[in-house]
């Protein structure tokens, strides 16, 4: 007999309540109870950001992470970006500028772009440096460094910089 525990949150917007085995983590609570198989687990240990997802305003691994400690939590995955707006300007940078190859990374690579560019325009510190970007707008070498949680195999870096600056650039 399974233990389950519950725990509600929203995801995209929508109210959820699931039943979980109180060891699932968050990635597992919304790839396989919801559904939503855009949030990728590529090493499953917090190491490469392949199940990136925005918590409560802030990107999160969300492999490391138990789907119970989210009572309440607001939870953006990559589905809700094309959801809003057809394509949101961040993906639309990912394909003119060719950041990706095999695209596993891809889901992780935008939401944390677009946590990237919200944190370096509301001051917040770079997680390594400790510093605020300064100059704002950020460099293509202060946008990589805080990517730097996200790997790409097929090494699409500099494609990957090239959008996120172009989006910098037009927000201007
Ligand atoms: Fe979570 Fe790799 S799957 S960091």
């Amino acid at each position: 007999s399974e233990i389950t525990m519950k725990v509600a949150f929203r995801v995209n917007g929508q109210a959820h309540s699931l039943a979980v085995d109180p060891r699932t983590t968050l990635l597992d609570a919304l790839r396989e109870h919801l559904g939503l198989t855009g949030t990728k687990k590529g090493c499953d240990h917090g190491q490469c950001g392949a199940c990136t997802a925005i918590v409560d305003g802030r990107r999160m691994n969300t492999c490391l992470s138990l789907a119970l400690m989210h009572e309440s939590s607001e939870i953006d995955t990559i589905e809700e970006l094309g959801r809003v707006e057809e394509l949101h300007p961040m993906q639309a940078a990912f394909i003119a500028h060719d950041g990706y190859q095999c695209g596993y990374c891809t889901p992780g690579q935008i939401l944390s772009a677009v946590a990237t560019l919200d944190e370096i325009a509301a001051g917040i510190p770079s997680a390594a440096t400790r510093r605020v970007s300064q100059p704002s707008p950020a460099s293509p070498e202060e946008i990589r460094e805080r990517m730097s949680g996200n790997l790409c195999r097929c090494a699409a870096y500099p494609n990957i910089i090239a959008a996120i600056t172009d989006v910098q650039e037009g927000r201007r």
